[in-house]
């Protein structure tokens, strides 16, 4: 079975083909960073715009590479939710139009289930169950993966995400916008003993998390320290957010006895994070999944993926254009 995913849920316009037999087929990737850098976030409606400029010609270039035509498709996927009304508006419009020119079936999917399922992509794939550390601009959750569908949200975070921690706390470090791949590369070069920022919410029992006072601990120490301590504060930062992401993912391995990891979103590209868990998880003779880095950020293929998995058990939907911007992850089935 072959599906061709389509991703718009934020900044990132995704499109790829993934084949039940052979794997993934061809992906392609347009990134609006520089369309929100000015603005210092996402703007909803800019994003909606560059979706639609892009979208036709990145279905044209999966299709060229793969050298496909639709006939040889058997169904569309695209991102139903959650993520931008209008953002998750064009993808679906635009999926259920080719379905209906196409003659081909429909599956709207969640956002999240392909963030927690594209390890799946790669040679080295788990199998379940696992427990996922979810860590995206917008999310921060532990889960617990039984099979496809069945999520048990075990903690979350009760303020900001961590990739909205890291790109709030680069934001002031003057690293531009979305900063968090950038403050870690800075944060290599600082001192780890200069500063200690708080490790929130370990000192009490639970899985749930809070970001914000971090961010507020490097406004903070910036406003003493000035520019001069700037890359000791992006250590003390991602050391501070490494640690307790280690220390919550430790006892939620301990509370369910799960031995399998894996991390998912745009924070597990994070490579101290990484190296972290790997240590973490051999020391406990357990193993820790990563889908490559370009997958752990939003992505067409991840959304394929789950598509296919859907079409497999003979779901799919009619041609009504359907989104759920706010769509909560333990609802699927
Ligand atoms: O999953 P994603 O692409 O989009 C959402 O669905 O949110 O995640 C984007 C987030 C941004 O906050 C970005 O700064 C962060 O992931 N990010 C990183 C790194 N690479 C991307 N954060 C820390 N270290 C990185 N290497
Ligand atoms: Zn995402």
């Amino acid at each position: 079975m072959r599906i061709l995913g389509i991703e718009t849920s934020c900044d990132d316009t995704g499109v790829a083909i993934y084949d039940s037999e052979k794997g993934l087929l061809a992906h392609a990737l347009y990134s609006q960073i520089e369309t929100h850098a000015d603005y210092g976030g996402v703007v909803p409606e800019l994003a909606s715009r560059d979706h639609i400029r892009k979208i036709t010609s990145l279905v044209q270039a999966v299709m060229q590479q793969t050298e496909l035509s639709h006939s040889n498709l058997h169904g569309i996927a695209y991102t139903a939710g959650p993520g931008l009304p209008g953002a998750l508006m064009v993808g679906a419009a635009f999926a259920k139009s080719l379905a209906m020119a196409w003659q081909l079936p429909s599956i709207g999917v969640h956002h999240m289930e392909g963030h927690l399922l594209a390890v799946m992509l790669e040679a080295e794939a788990p199998s379940f169950p696992f427990l996922a550390l979810l860590v995206s601009g917008g999310h921060t959750q532990l889960v617990e993966v039984t099979a496809l569908g069945c999520y048990k949200i075990l903690g979350e975070s009760i303020d900001d995400a961590v990739g909205e921690a890291f790109d709030k706390t680069a934001k002031l470090l003057g690293l531009g916008y979305p900063g968090g791949a950038a403050l870690s590369r800075l944060a290599e070069e600082g001192d780890m003993k200069r500063f200690h920022f708080p490790r929130p919410m370990t000192d009490r029992p639970g899985l749930d998390f809070s970001f914000s006072g971090l961010k507020t601990c490097a406004v903070n120490t910036f406003a003493k320290h000035g520019i001069e301590a700037r890359a000791d504060i992006a250590r003390a930062f991602q050391e501070a957010v490494i640690e307790t992401l280690l220390i919550k993912s430790r006892r939620a391995l301990d509370v369910t006895g799960l031995k399998t990891m894996v991390v998912a979103g745009g924070v597990g590209a994070n490579k101290a994070l990484r190296a972290a868990l790997e240590k973490m998880l051999l020391e406990r003779n357990g193993r820790v999944y990563f889908p490559r880095p370009e997958f752990c950020t939003d992505n067409g293929a991840m959304i394929a993926y789950v598509g296919c998995q859907r079409f497999l058990r003979g779901q799919s939907e009619d041609l009504a254009i359907k989104i759920y911007p706010r769509w909560v992850l333990d609802e699927l089935r």
